[in-house]
């Protein structure tokens, strides 16, 4: 299959250079043919294709096919595309040294970002931003995120990380290099449906970091770490490890009314709510909050799902902020028994398939990415020798 390239050139608009955009909201700073929220009616498409087709038919390796070819592969294609995904997912002995020599305490985003980093010299093509190399590496990388997050779980419980399954999918794989066990078909499915919600969003803030550094012309490996250090913030990807902090927190469906009011009494961010773009909400949302009720009721355990629906209520009566994402993903999670500081790499995990398609996009048609700032700072300050500086 071929990558398609740029859609072409983007029209330089006319700004107007003497207003500030914070945050650059508004701003298109990119042409893209990967992915496209339509924020008011609550849609999302990868390459034209509606999520919620994706979410009820495909499989992460299939979307990814799609993000990074720009159409859905047929039979062959899409097996030789999962056999690559299988003969990769070992990372070298070398970097499994790196993670052991890790205090036990690092976060796995910072484990992840300083895996990949460490990664790239291992990687055959790591300076080549061909692009037949930029897709050879993302295949490697995309086969090595799991590998990375299960061994590092393992390693800092004391377990030595499980070798990689050469039958399994990539979700599937991925919960028995966790465990040790093979999961069951339904943990698999519903992982593997998370997988293909959260593998790419337009220009959020970690796939624009990804562009920023690709259009300096660095390689595939920097805008993937640029990008994990970008997604691990509580604004963007972490938002999800802090929704299920709050669930514990709450504790209880009772509690739900009493929290909410003193976080909006003291004009705290409800994680999980809020979004740039959807003024409706997120159709990832309603997907998660399904496979949410359907974990919670086979689990036989409502409470976190009861918790988040009240918390939903509560938003919406008071609050015109729609659902996003990150807030049934925590309960998903939890309820399948995946430690918090997970759920943020999971993401990381799918998202690097949306990260480096965009690289290659980037590439086809690239121009430095390069905003201005207004400087308010004084102007014309006289330098002070240092012995006249006091104490
Ligand atoms: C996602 C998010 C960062 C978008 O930010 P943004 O477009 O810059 O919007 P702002 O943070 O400026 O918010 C605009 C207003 O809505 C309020 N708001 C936005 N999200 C809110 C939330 N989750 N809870 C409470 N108030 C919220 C802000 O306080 C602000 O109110 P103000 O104008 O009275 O000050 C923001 O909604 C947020 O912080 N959400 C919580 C974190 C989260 O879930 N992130 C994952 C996103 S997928």
């Amino acid at each position: 299959m071929t990558v398609p390239t740029n859609p072409g050139k983007a029209e330089t608009p006319k700004l107007d250079t003497t207003i500030m955009h914070k945050g650059l909201e508004g701003i298109v700073a990119a042409q893209t043919a990967i992915s496209h929220i339509d924020g008011i009616n609550g849609r999302l498409f990868y390459r034209g294709l509606d999520i919620d087709d994706l979410a009820a038919h495909s499989t992460f390796e299939e979307t990814t096919a799609l993000l990074w070819y720009g159409k859905l592969p047929n039979k062959s294609q899409l097996d030789s595309f999962k056999n690559k995904f299988i003969a990769n997912r070992l990372i070298p002995n070398e970097v499994i040294s790196i993670l052991l020599m890790l205090p036990k305490q690092t976060t796995p985003m910072g484990v992840l970002r300083t895996a990949v980093s460490a990664l790239a010299p291992y990687d055959p093509a790591t300076g080549d931003n061909s692009l037949d190399a930029n897709v050879n590496k993302s295949i490697r990388l995309t086969a090595s995120l799991p590998t990375i997050v299960a061994a590092w779980d393992r390693i800092r419980n004391g377990l030595w990380p499980v070798t990689p399954s050469t039958h399994l999918s990539h979700a599937a794989n991925f919960l028995y290099m966790l465990t040790g066990k093979e999961p069951s078909e339904t943990a698999a499915r519903i992982l593997d449906t998370c997988l293909i919600l959260h593998a790419d969003h337009g220009l959020n803030a970690s796939t624009f970091a990804a562009r920023i550094t690709a259009s300096t012309l660095s390689n595939l490996h920097s805008a993937v770490v640029s990008a994990i250090g970008t997604l691990k913030g509580s604004l963007h990807g972490g938002a999800n490890e802090q929704v299920m902090r709050m669930l514990l927190e709450v504790g209880n469906v009772d509690r739900v009314d009493q929290y909410m009011r003193g976080a909006f009494s003291a004009k705290k961010k409800i994680m999980g709510f809020g979004h740039r773009v959807y003024k409706a909400d997120d159709p990832r949302a309603n997907w998660l909050q399904r496979l949410s009720h359907e974990l919670s009721e086979a689990s036989g355990n409502m409470r976190w799902y009861e918790i988040s629906e009240r918390i939903r209520q509560i938003v919406q009566d008071n609050k015109s902020l729609p659902v996003n994402v990150d807030f049934y993903s925590a309960s998903v999670y939890y309820t399948m028994g995946i430690p918090i500081d997970l759920f943020t790499p999971i993401f990381a995990v799918s998202r690097v398939a949306g990260w480096t398609a965009h690289v290659y996009e980037q590439y086809s048609d690239n121009r430095l990415i390069r905003p201005e700032s207004e400087y308010i700072g004084p102007m014309n300050v006289p330098y002070t020798p240092l012995d006249q500086r006091g104490k």
